[in-house]
């Protein structure tokens, strides 16, 4: 069990969408959360928010598309003390056909989506280490599961994510170490990053932010390695048993190679 009160808590992306609905709730649980974001005053409006719950929160300007901030920021909070739970959840997409994409933004995706994970698991993974107890929580999505068009970058960065969290798991399980990973896959869900997009499929509804939230917080409490929500997206490892052409003729029925139409995104 990895238990949220009085544990110091570290969410990326936490101005806006399932970053502050987690740490909210977490905060709600007891948890010392220390939110980073490049979104100013979406951080001054969480911490305000905690705040009024009676809770205490640290909030910090870090931009993840750089390594030496990200590692100034990680010496300043590991100098108060390690952290127990660190949630990698800050991400951007572009929606943007394959052709059409700027190098600035494929290189932003896979420096926010992927590689910041990397910085900050280095940074706060020895700690967890040497105390043998902490949790890596890697928020991917189902796009880390099945490719889609008009997602080529988020889609390459989010299998990247996907195979980051498996990677990790199987390195600290090697080591017998107790530290624990979780990685949570979900479908679209309304929190405006996806703006645009709507449902295609009835077993693929956009999900409610609070769901996804809830859910994710459940699978950290119980050391749960995986969450794949909505359960249909399960069927995708079952899908990839059948022939490539199979599972590409049931993707392009089923319309997710159609999810990114009407896309405008948060702007
Ligand atoms: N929403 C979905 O449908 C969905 C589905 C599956 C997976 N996910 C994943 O879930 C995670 C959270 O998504 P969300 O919908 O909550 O997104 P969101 O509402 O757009 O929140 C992402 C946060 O990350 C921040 N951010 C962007 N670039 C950053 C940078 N360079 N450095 C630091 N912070 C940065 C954003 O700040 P600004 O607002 O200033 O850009 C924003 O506050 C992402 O990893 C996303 O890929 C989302």
């Amino acid at each position: 069990m990895t238990t949220i009160s009085g544990s110091r808590i570290l969410i990326t992306g936490a101005a806006s969408g399932f970053g502050k609905l987690m740490a909210l709730q977490m905060a709600q649980k007891g948890g010392q959360l220390i939110l980073w974001d490049i979104n100013k005053e979406g951080l001054d409006a969480v911490k305000k928010e905690i705040e009024t719950q009676g809770n205490k929160v640290v909030t910090m300007i870090c931009n993840l598309r750089n390594r030496e901030e990200i590692n100034k920021c990680a010496n300043e909070i590991l100098e108060t003390g390690p952290v127990d739970i660190l949630v990698n959840n800050a991400g951007i997409v572009s929606g943007q056909s394959f052709l059409d994409l700027t190098p600035d933004q494929i290189e932003s995706t896979f420096e926010i989506n992927t590689l910041a994970h990397f910085w900050t698991v280095q940074a706060f993974l020895p700690e967890m280490i040497k105390q043998n107890k902490g949790h890596v929580v890697t928020i991917a999505s189902s796009a880390g599961l099945v490719g889609t068009s008009k997602l080529v970058d988020y889609c390459s960065s989010k299998f990247a994510a996907v195979g980051f969290d498996e990677a990790l798991r199987a390195e600290l399980r090697g080591m017998k170490s107790k530290v624990r990973t979780s990685v949570i896959c979900p479908f679209v869900a309304s929190t405006g990053m996806f703006s645009g997009v709507k449902k295609r499929f009835f077993l693929l509804p956009v999900l409610k932010p609070e769901k996804v939230v809830r859910k994710t917080i459940k699978v950290i409490e119980k050391n749960r390695r995986r969450l794949l929500i909505p359960k249909f997206v399960y069927a995708s490892y079952i899908c990839r048993l059948l022939p490539v052409w199979f599972f590409d003729w049931i993707g392009d029925t089923l319309g997710v190679n159609k999810t990114m139409e009407g896309f405008v995104g948060r702007n």
